[in-house]
């Protein structure tokens, strides 16, 4: 049995560090920093940050062998190669991989290279290019700054001035950092969002039941976009024959191009995919990691070993691990602070959830909870608790998910009430 560290402190996280309590693979499972819900299941480093020099002296004196990087953040800072050259296995990519999420250039110049249907597109690095690139497209403008940036890279604008204005933030008054210099300039894609999760050992790969996220704050796809609201798996109107094309258009030539260009990964990637009215997945956006909230939906309906499924990946043998669809169905109330996505207060007093936790088919991931003196949980971050309700429908898991998520309260609270709607739709 191998001691497993978890690098991250969200829900998503959490929800790893669930999984992997489950399996019969893994030893102690520790978590750095890891939050406060995860500690009956887990022994947290809050202060070892993520990087190879905070975490190797945790590693070593815990006898731990395998390293599962959470975050993008560390992945695009190449985490996973430095402790790779420590000897140690991780599930995650190393630096080379990661630039699939690190540089949206560098991901549209993959997705060309190598076949993968997406939005055509134009790199701008002024704003007279910018100007030129949007007088070619209609609106929607999408404006897409090129490296990370936590959540807040892609305008979405319904003018030429505010895409400008948006652009102009970027490029020239940098309030994205070096990030924003560049930005991408792509049409719009018209159709349904749909999260494809697959994991791979660099050569073979799998396919994890279809999620989707709910990225608005408010009910009915209103206001403004968050980190996720909540999100459902699997998603009913994904057939076989459309789950074929997504195989075929999409992963396939994914793993394969990473494959010619030289690049051995081993992890998760996610694939943010439209959906278009002829059926056709388009690559929105790569990301080298977990979704958060798709990974509360989709962990929980493995039939499968998830620590003998990732220890199968970093051990190249993923062609040996027998995968099972899925046979159940999850649901994501993600429970947020009054004020999220803006400005919140944190160290609100989280009353219900000894009673919530004792509900069957219903579990609940922390995201941003500290505890107070007295040792009682509360607030601390934007999307405090993910609600997730389970079921043999989607009907009873969305149900699930706001009975639970009903147990629940802290001052000033508030989830979307219409989570899981757009699956029926
Ligand atoms: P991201 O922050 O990269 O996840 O993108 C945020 C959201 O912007 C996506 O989830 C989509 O809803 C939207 N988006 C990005 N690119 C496009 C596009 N080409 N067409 C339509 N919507 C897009
Ligand atoms: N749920 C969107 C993301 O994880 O990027």
């Amino acid at each position: 049995m191998k001691n497993v560290l978890v690098v991250g402190s969200g829900a998503r996280e959490h929800a790893i560090v669930w999984a992997l309590s489950k399996s019969g693979a893994v030893g102690t499972i520790h978590a750095a920093p890891g939050n406060a819900g995860m500690a009956s299941i887990a022994v947290l480093h809050p202060s070892a940050g993520p990087t190879a020099g905070e975490l190797l002296p945790v590693i070593r004196a815990h006898s731990i062998s395998l390293v599962v990087i959470g975050p993008e953040g560390p992945l695009v800072a190449g985490l996973a190669d430095d402790l790779r050259n420590e000897g140690l296995s991780v599930f995650g990519p190393g630096k080379a991989g990661a630039m699939l999420e690190g540089s949206k250039l560098h991901a549209k110049k993959f997705l060309g290279r190598h076949g993968i249907p997406t939005a055509p597109w134009d790199l701008c690095s002024t704003v007279g290019e910018v100007r030129a690139a949007l007088e070619k497209r209609r609106p929607p403008f999408i404006v897409k700054a090129d490296g990370l940036a936590a959540g807040k890279g892609v305008v979405i604008a319904s003018s030429m001035e505010e895409a400008i204005q948006a652009a102009r933030g970027m490029i020239e008054d940098g309030i994205l950092g070096e990030s924003g210099r560049k930005v991408i300039i792509e049409d719009a894609l018209e159709g349904e969002e749909l999260t494809i999760l697959a994991v791979t050992d660099g050569r073979t790969w799998r396919m994890l039941p279809p999620s989707q996220d709910h990225k608005r704050v408010f009910d009915g796809d209103k206001g403004p976009n968050t980190g996720g609201m909540g999100a459902f798996s699997p998603v009913p109107w994904v057939d076989s024959s459309l789950a074929d094309r997504i195989r075929n258009l999409i992963l396939e030539p994914t793993f394969r191009g990473l494959r010619d260009d030289g690049i051995s990964y081993c992890g998760v990637l996610y694939a943010g995919l439209m959906i278009g009215p002829d059926r056709m997945p388009r690559v929105i956006e790569y990301n080298v990691r977990f979704g958060d909230p798709e990974a509360q939906v989709v962990l929980p309906l493995l039939e499968d070993d998830f620590g003998e499924m990732i220890i199968a990946c970093c051990e190249g043998r993923l062609s040996e691990f027998s995968y099972r669809d899925p046979v159940r169905w999850a649901a994501d109330v993600v429970l947020a602070s009054g004020g999220y996505p803006g400005p919140f207060e944190k160290g609100k007093r989280i009353a219900g959830l000894d009673e919530a936790s004792g509900m069957t088919d219903f579990l609940v991931f922390h995201g941003g909870t500290a505890l107070d003196p007295e040792g009682r949980f509360v607030t601390s971050g934007g999307r405090v608790l993910s609600a997730v309700g389970l079921g043999n429908t989607l009907e009873e898991a969305i149900a699930k998910a706001y009975e639970g998520a009903s147990r629940i309260t802290f001052q000033n609270m508030h989830c979307r009430k219409d989570i899981g709607r757009k699956a029926f739709r």
